[in-house]
Order: C-alpha cells, then structure tokens, then sequence
C-alpha cells in the first residue's frame, strides 16, 4: 500500500519562489536581500504553509539579466548579503523544516565572470575553450545562424581576439562549454559547493541549452512562423531549435549531475528540476532519464498558455501523466519571474479555480511570491524599465510580474524601510488593496483561500501522493477528478469553468463533505448526485462513502 513516508520532501511540498531582489529589503536599499527573506520565514512556513522555498540567483552579478548573469557561482552578491547570512538562512529554514533550492545557472555566466575576462584576453589562453569561440565566415558573418532568445544574433564579435563567441542569451552572458571536461569539473564543484552549505536541491536555468550541436550546424528555417513555446517570441520564432539546444549527449551529462546529487542523497534527499521549455511531450519526459536517473523532475509549463476550457487543460493534466516515465513524479507551474500575472491573466474568480487545480492534482505545484495574494501584473513606466528582454523586443518585458511583494498598505507596501531608497522597480499601485497584512483580515480573500489549500492538501495523503482519476461524460464545463489513496477517504475535485451555474450529477449516489469552496463559505454536506457549483466555483469534496 502506498505509504507517504515513502514519498521524497519534494514530491510531498509546495515549492513557493522567491526573486530575491522583489521580496522582502531589510537594508532599506530598496532591493530585497537574504535578510529579509529571514524576516518572512514564519510567514512562509507558517501563515502560509508551504514546506520548500526556491531562491533565484543571489550570486554576484553585473545584473544585466538580474542575477541571471553570474559573475562568481560560489559566492553571495553584497546587494543580497553575504555567505552568513546564507548560512543562516539555511538554518533557520531548515529548524522550520523548509527545504532550500537555489538556481543554478549552467548554460551562461557573466561576460565579468573571471573565467570569461581569461578566456577572452588570448586565442590561446588555457580557458578559451570554456565558452564557444569561432571565426566569422569569410563575409565576416557570425559563425552559423542561431538566433539568441532575447533578440538578434547568438554571436558577438570579439574585436580584441577577432572572434565571435556564442550566447544563447543577452550578449553580456557567454554560454560555457559544457564539452570541455574542466569546465564541466568546476561547474560539478558549483554544485557540491552548494550541497554543502546545505541547500536541499537545485533549479536548473534553461537546462535544455546546456549541449549544442558539436559541428554548429545552421538551425533549419520555418517554413509557417510559429512559437514552440507558450508565447510569441518574435524573430526567435523563425527558426527550429534543432542544434541550439536539447543535444542529445545532454542526457549523459545529467545522469552524471543525478549521480552527483545521489551521492549527497545519501546524507539527506537532494532534488533537482530543470527549466525544460520543451513543450513536445516525449522530449520533454526524457529528461526524467530512462531510468528515472537524471532530473527528478523537467519543469512542465504546459499549464501557462492553456486556454481556461476543461477539455483543454484536462489534456496537459492527462498528456503529462501518460508522457511520465513508469515512477515519475509530476508537476505543474502557473506562474514565475518570466510570466504575466496569474492574476493578471484571469479574472479573480478564474484564478481561484486555478489555484484549485494546481494545488490538488498529483504533482508539486510551484508558487510564485506574490501569487497567493493576487498580485497583479504592475505597468512599469517607460523610464523606469529594467528587464533587458522588454529593452531589447518590446512587449516581452517582464518586470510587471518583478515588482515588490505588498506586506501592508504602508509605505512601499512594507517591502522596505519607510524613508530612503526607492524599490528598485515601483511598488504596484494597487498595494492598499492588495496586500498580506489586509488579506489576513478578509476571511474570504485570496490569501486564505491558498492558505487552506495549502493545509488541505498538507492533512490530506490522497491529495499529496493519491493517484488521479478524472471523471468522464458529466458536463463539459465541469472537470472533475478523484484523488485515491487506499486506506484513505477520497477526495473528489470540481471545477467549475464556466460563468454559469451547474448542478452536476457524479454518477454515484452518497454524501461527501464540502471541504472548501474557492469561494471560502461553503462547509455542508452534498449529494453527489447534485452537486451545485455556482460561477467558476471549485470544490474539494471528501467522500464518506
Ligand atoms: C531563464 C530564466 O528564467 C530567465 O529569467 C533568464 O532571463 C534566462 N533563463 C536566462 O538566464
């Protein structure tokens, strides 16, 4: 019989990601840092209940991709604190019984990083090979025709050495070489560095870009201009990623990581999961490895561009569970530091059913701070933008979603110390409204609502490892799904999509008890043979039969 202690940490938790620079600024230098995150332990794991945080990069960096640019992999950045304060953090997290995974950024590093200033001051400097360096063809054009995400050329002339170096990114972020075994040893010593201050597991950046085609070859051209992932990304779009990424020896190399990781695993379990924007579900699944011996788990955000229909977003719950591997553990994203909003997405009643559905399908649910309040996507004034992305192609910025967590309805929504510096980027207009402190108070707000999912789902063993069954033939607007676990009542989720009311019959008689509402004022016992659901309504049903 399945039994919970069975399950690892990571596929029991709620990870929950924090920017580092947007949530909580203890200095009062108007950038969020590690000490105030220490602030917020207790919010964390205890006003809000999730059991794993994820920290994005807090390494030293020029910022020109925020953090994403990494200037030493071993180190803490001075605007974020220092390697104590890190130290501490842990600790403290980990008396709270709060896992910690931080980023780990392998594709690129900085173009400030001391190993790209070597490698780039000589042909013939022992490091050259760590980065992808080639000469122009005899036009004096880049190398082959990759594209880089952020816009333009993946190549940057190099005037001093007269070459041009690959980044799949902005060019102020030279891809490393993952083919030159000192670069991957150094890059291995990132990671047990990490694992042994502690950190419980590891979010891989574009964990897809790390091998390339060896010859370079040119990525063929579309023939119909399409996007492969869950938005358009303009000229990106041209062309099919076949060389640039997803090289087959990656799988090799993470079963070499996984097998690192499994080491340290033997002390306490440590986890990994991969930024994987793949959205082909049998190349994504690979990254699982065949023998479930590379990531624990491939990010999976098929769920971000679905449109809200029950058919629809029922076929990536169902696509994924056949994609997984015999013994892989699912999972699903709504929101992060690269999207639009959650709750700018959909309106307040939609985005409550989606909180429903993430939180109670079988997988680990991410959170993005802020989420769980209903944080909207912030419209950044022209001169106040930062993301280099929405600089570089304008309408894919993404410092909307970046901006400071709303605390309260002070000043600066209590982000930062009142008086001194500005936030780095502003704080939402709508912070009076919309904020922890407030919601705290409203029993019926958002805050609550994911605050009583989060203990659901934490008392409930159907919810965390129970298998899913969706319900077939009962109302197209209705997605309905059992989690089952032998040995325990099952649970019985319905969601309502649309903004009519329903009465749905479940095709079996018995009384279950309403344990939540999306609309938090629901506790009765039902007729499964009448359920109502009132507009975009979602319930959790425990089932007494
Ligand atoms: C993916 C990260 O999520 C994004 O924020 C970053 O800009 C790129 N990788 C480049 O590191």
């Amino acid at each position: 019989m399945a039994d919970i202690r069975n399950y690892q940490w990571w596929q029991r938790s709620v990870i929950y990601q924090i920017y580092p620079r947007s949530f909580m600024d203890a200095n009062g230098d108007g950038i969020g840092d590690l000490r105030g995150i220490i602030q917020r332990l207790d919010y964390l794991s205890d006003t809000l209940g999730v059991e794993a945080i994820w920290l994005s990069p807090f390494y030293p960096s020029p910022m020109a991709d925020f953090g994403y640019d990494v200037a030493d992999y071993t180190n803490v950045d001075p605007i974020f604190g220092d390697l104590d304060d890190f130290d501490e953090l842990v600790r403290r997290a980990h008396d709270r019984d709060l896992k910690i995974i931080v980023d780990y950024v392998p594709n690129h590093c900085s173009d400030q990083h001391a190993w790209f200033i070597e490698s780039s001051s000589d042909k013939n400097n022992p490091k050259r090979d760590w980065y992808t360096w080639r000469d122009a063809k005899t036009d004096g054009s880049p190398p082959n025709n990759w594209l880089s995400v952020f816009g333009g050329s993946a190549w940057e002339w190099h005037p001093a050495t007269e070459q041009y170096y690959l980044h799949s990114f902005l060019k102020e972020q030279p891809d490393l070489n993952w083919r030159n075994p000192q670069l991957k040893e150094v890059m291995f010593d990132v990671l047990r560095f990490w694992l042994d201050r502690g950190v419980d597991g590891f979010r891989i950046d574009v964990a897809h870009f790390i091998m390339k085609d060896p010859q370079l070859r040119d990525n063929p051209l579309k023939e119909v201009v399409s996007s492969d992932f869950h938005k358009p990304l303009g000229d990106y779009d041209t062309q099919i990623h076949v060389y640039s990424q997803d090289h087959a020896d990656i799988h090799p190399l993470y079963r070499e990581i996984r097998h690192l990781l499994d080491e340290y695993s033997q002390e306490k379990p440590r986890f990994s999961a991969g930024e994987i924007h793949i959205f082909e579900w049998g190349k994504w699944s690979r990254y699982y490895g065949r023998d479930l011996d590379e990531l624990h788990m491939p990010l999976n955000f098929q769920l971000l561009g679905v449109d809200l229909q029950v058919e629809k977003v029922r076929q990536v719950v169902d696509a994924q569970e056949q994609a997984l591997p015999s013994g892989a553990w699912p999972n699903y994203v709504l929101g992060n530091h690269d999207e639009t909003r959650v709750a700018s997405r959909y309106s307040e009643q939609e985005a409550r059913l989606m909180a429903m559905l993430l939180l109670t399908l079988r997988g680990t649910p991410t959170l993005y701070y802020g989420e769980e309040i209903g944080m909207r996507e912030a419209s950044i004034p022209a001169d106040q933008q930062q993301d280099p992305w929405g600089i570089q192609v304008p309408g894919l910025s993404r410092d909307g979603c970046r901006t400071p967590m709303q605390w309260n309805d002070r000043e600066k929504a209590g982000f930062s110390a009142a008086g001194g510096y500005q936030p780095w980027l502003p704080v939402n207009d709508n912070f009076g409204e919309i904020n922890v402190a407030g919601q705290l108070q409203e029993p019926g707000s958002m805050l609550n609502l994911y605050r009583h999912l989060l203990s659901i789902r934490k008392s409930s063993p159907p919810l965390q490892i129970g298998s899913y069954h969706p319900f077939n033939n009962i109302d197209k607007n209705c997605y309905a799904y059992r989690r089952i676990l032998p040995g325990h009542r099952e649970h019985i989720v319905l969601l309502n999509f649309s903004p009519e009311q329903l009465t749905i019959n479940l095709g079996q008689t018995g009384i279950a008890r309403v344990q939540l509402s999306t609309y938090l004022d629901r506790d009765e016992h039902i007729d499964l043979s009448r359920v109502h659901l009132r507009e975009h309504e979602g319930v959790i049903v425990e089932n007494a039969g």
